[in-house]
C-alpha cells in the first residue's frame, strides 16, 4: 500500500480548480443503465470509487469508453442483473446500482455492502422503499434478490433523510407506472444533480432540493449528454488547507452555496473570505479561532467535512465541541491526530478538542477517506515530515490530490 510523505510548514497559495463531484457522478453512472443507449458524461472525476462503478457496468454488459473526465457509456445491451459480491464488498457505493438495475431489468440481486469504517451503514430504507414500489425482496445467505412484474408509482415516507435511499427510490420509480412522492426526502446538491440529469434523459422528476420529491413514471428514456457538477467536499477540503496554513486559496469551479455552512464555519474561525460567482477566495488567520460544529443532513454542516474540520480544530486557538450527527463511528482519524499532538476526548458522538499551537509530525494511518484528507492537511501544518499510510483510502474520493497540494505550494510525494 501507498504513503504520502509530506514535508510540513509551508504556507499554501494560489488557485485550485474543483473537480467534479464523487457523490454526484456515482448515482448518475449508476442511472446510465436506465436508457438502454448512450450516456456522455463530463467532469466524471478520475477516482476510483468512479473507476470501480465503470468496471461493474461492464461486468453488467455496459460498453464503457472513457478519456480523461469523459465518459461515455452505452447501456443497449446490458447481460447482466447481479451485483457481484466482491466489488459490493469493495464500494459501498454500489447499492446504488441496485435502484437502475430494478427500473430497467425488473429485477436485481446484490449483496449486503457489508460494515464500514465509518458506522454500520445498514440499508434497510433502501429495501423499504423498494417494497414499496411494490418489488418483492428475498433475502438468503447474504444475497438480496429484489423481483417485480412491474414497478407501482407511490408514497415513500423515508424514516430518516438518508441520500443514498433517496437517490435509489428515485433511480427506480423513473420507468415505474404512475407517480411516485417521497417525503422526508434528502436535500443534498447531488440530488438536485442526479433529478437534472435524469430530466435531460427524458425522466419527469421534480422536487429534487426539498424535502418532498415526485416521480413521474415514463415509457422510455432517451440518449443523453451531461456535466457533473463540482466537488463541495473536495471545494471544502482546500479551503481547509488553506486555513490550516496560514494560507491564500483561490477555488474556482466551484457552487458557493453548496458549501454555506462550511464557509460560514471557516469566517467564525476568523478567515476571511470573498465568494464571486463560481469562485471563492480565503485568506486564513495566523491562527484559526476554536468553534463548534454539529454534522447534519443538507443544508446543514456535511459529515463529509467533520474530520477535515476536526483537524483544523486541533491547532485552533481555544476549545471546539464538535458533534457527529450522521454516523456512529466518523472519529478514527482523531486517534491519529493524536499521535501528532492533537489534544481529543471523544465520548460517544462527541469529540471535544483542545487547541495546541502546532501538531507535530508523526507516522500516521488513514482509517477512511475523509479522515485520510484530515491527516494529509495536518501533516501540511506540521514543521516536520510526515508519513500518511493507506492512502487507497483517499484515492478513492480525491483526484490528483497530490498535484493540486504541490501546485499550492505543498511539498507532498507520494511512496
Ligand atoms: C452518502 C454519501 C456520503 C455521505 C452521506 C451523508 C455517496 C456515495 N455517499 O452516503 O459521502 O457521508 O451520504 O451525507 O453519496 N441509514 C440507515 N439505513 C439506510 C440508509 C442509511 O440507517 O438504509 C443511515 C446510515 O447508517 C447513516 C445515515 O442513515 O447513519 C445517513 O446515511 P445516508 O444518507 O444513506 O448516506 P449514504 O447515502 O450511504
Amino acid at each position: 500500500m501507498s504513503s504520502y510523505i509530506i514535508q510540513g510548514g509551508k504556507k499554501l497559495e494560489g488557485v485550485v480548480k474543483v473537480s467534479g463531484s464523487k457523490n454526484a457522478s456515482l448515482p448518475i453512472l449508476a442511472a446510465s443503465i436506465l436508457n438502454g443507449g448512450t450516456t456522455k458524461l463530463y467532469n466524471v472525476p478520475n477516482i476510483h470509487d468512479a473507476q470501480k462503478m465503470l468496471e461493474i457496468l461492464k461486468l453488467l454488459g455496459c460498453k464503457v469508453k472513457k478519456k480523461e473526465n469523459k465518459v461515455i457509456i452505452d447501456s443497449s445491451n446490458l447481460k447482466n442483473y447481479e451485483i457481484p459480491e466482491n466489488l459490493m464488498r469493495e464500494m459501498r457505493s454500489s447499492v446504488i446500482l441496485a435502484g437502475s438495475i430494478i427500473g430497467r431489468n425488473k429485477k436485481a440481486t446484490f449483496s449486503y455492502p457489508g460494515g464500514c469504517d465509518i458506522g454500520a451503514r445498514p440499508i434497510d430504507l433502501h429495501l423499504k422503499a423498494f417494497e414499496k414500489l411494490g418489488i418483492s425482496i428475498k433475502e438468503e445467505g447474504g444475497k438480496i434478490e429484489c423481483t417485480c412484474d412491474k414497478i407501482k408509482g407511490t408514497k415513500i415516507d423515508l424514516d430518516f433523510p438518508s441520500v443514498g435511499a433517496t437517490e435509489n427510490a428515485i433511480l427506480a420509480a423513473c420507468l415505474a407506472e404512475g407517480e411516485t412522492i417521497i417525503t422526508n426526502a434528502a436535500r443534498e446538491p447531488e440530488i438536485m444533480d442526479l433529478e437534472k440529469f435524469l430530466n435531460r434523459m427524458g425522466a419527469r422528476v421534480e422536487g429534487a432540493g426539498t424535502n418532498q420529491i415526485k416521480i413521474t413514471g415514463v415509457k422510455k428514456l432517451k440518449n443523453v449528454e451531461y456535466n457533473i457538477m463540482p466537488d463541495r467536499i473536495e471545494a471544502g477540503t482546500f479551503l481547509v488547507a488553506g486555513a490550516m496554513t496560514s494560507g491564500k486559496i483561490e477555488l474556482i469551479n466551484v457552487v458557493p452555496e453548496h458549501i454555506e455552512p462550511i464557509i460560514n464555519k471557516l469566517q467564525e474561525a476568523n478567515c476571511k473570505i470573498e465568494v464571486e460567482n463560481n469562485k471563492i477566495n480565503l485568506i486564513a488567520p495566523k491562527r484559526l479561532k476554536a468553534v463548534d460544529i454539529k454534522t447534519m443532513p443538507y443544508p446543514g454542516f456535511p459529515t463529509d467535512m467533520q474530520a477535515v474540520f476536526g483537524a483544523a480544530m486541533t491547532i485552533s486557538k481555544g476549545t471546539s465541541v464538535i458533534v457527529e450527527n450522521i454516523f456512529e463511528n466518523r472519529y478514527k482519524y482523531m486517534q491519529e491526530l493524536v499521535r501528532m499532538g492533537a489534544k481529543v476526548t471523544i465520548e460517544g458522538r462527541t469529540a471535544v478538542v483542545k487547541g495546541v499551537k502546532k501538531l507535530h509530525a508523526a507516522n500516521v494511518k488513514s482509517t477512511d477517506l475523509r479522515g485520510g484528507a484530515a491527516l494529509v492537511l495536518a501533516g501540511l501544518a506540521t514543521n516536520g515530515i510526515t508519513e500518511v499510510e493507506e492512502i487507497q483510502y483517499i484515492l478513492r474520493g480525491y483526484e490528483n490530490l497530490e498535484k493540486k497540494l504541490t501546485n499550492l505550494g505543498a511539498k507532498i510525494y507520494l511512496k
